[in-house]
């Protein structure tokens, strides 16, 4: 008796695991994204658990500006990605559908009693996420949460000038699909492997 019950539950479980991976393709990830009505994304909180990317200081994306040339207050940004799509570009050079990327926009400060000149991170200033979903015209979808909304609503291209710069720079000056692997070295090593860099790069 005890015996065909333990030997069941085996076969139930095996039964499920079996099933989510034949179902999905693969074994099931929850560390997508989360939308309310479809299409407003809902800020996910547990981002700084995810991979963390790389950090960029003060970039400004402005092809004219001489370098060192800003006057605005400087911002780190921290980028992070969700961690099965992680995994799975590290073995394609490529994103998986349902892939989920967070920057971080934080203020820099300097002239701290043990260091000087050096600087170092502080408040957030604003969110920015992108999700690469095939239900999207373009494939993938641009959200701006501001300073810490909890839903943003995904940026339309014909909205407005601000998102259809989002989508434009992405498209003709990232290296991998429309993120900027040129920036994530140790992204840009496995894309140079794999061969998925656009021409150019
Ligand atoms: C003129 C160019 C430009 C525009 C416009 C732009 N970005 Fe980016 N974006 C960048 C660059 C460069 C990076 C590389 C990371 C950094 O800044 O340190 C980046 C990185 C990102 C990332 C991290 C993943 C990746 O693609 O590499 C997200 C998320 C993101 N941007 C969202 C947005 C959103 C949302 C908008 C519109 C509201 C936007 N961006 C507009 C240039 C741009």
């Amino acid at each position: 008796m005890r015996k065909s019950t333990v030997s069941l539950s085996v076969a139930c479980l095996t039964f499920a695991t079996v099933s989510s991976v034949v179902l999905s393709g693969q074994p099931a990830a929850n560390d997508g994204p989360r939308y309310e009505n479809g299409t407003h994304l809902v800020r996910p909180d547990d981002y700084r658990e995810w991979t963390f990317l790389s950090s960029g200081l003060a970039m400004a994306y402005n092809e004219d500006q001489p370098a060192g040339a800003s006057t605005r207050p400087q911002l780190f940004q921290n980028v992070f990605v969700n961690p099965s799509s992680h995994r799975a570009f590290m073995e394609t050079g490529r994103w998986p559908d349902g892939t989920t990327f967070v920057l971080e926009f934080r203020r820099a400060a300097t002239d701290a009693e043990i260091s000087r000149t050096g600087r170092f991170q502080t408040d957030r200033v604003m969110l920015e996420a992108e999700v690469k979903d095939a239900r999207f015209p373009d494939g993938w979808a641009f959200f701006n949460f501001g300073q810490d909304d909890a839903l943003a609503e995904v940026a339309e291209p014909l909205a407005g000038a601000q998102v259809a710069r989002c989508i434009e720079c992405h498209t003709e000056h990232t290296a991998v699909e429309r993120t900027f692997v040129q920036f994530y070295p140790t992204l840009l090593e496995v894309a140079r492997q794999k061969g998925t860099l656009k021409p150019g790069f």
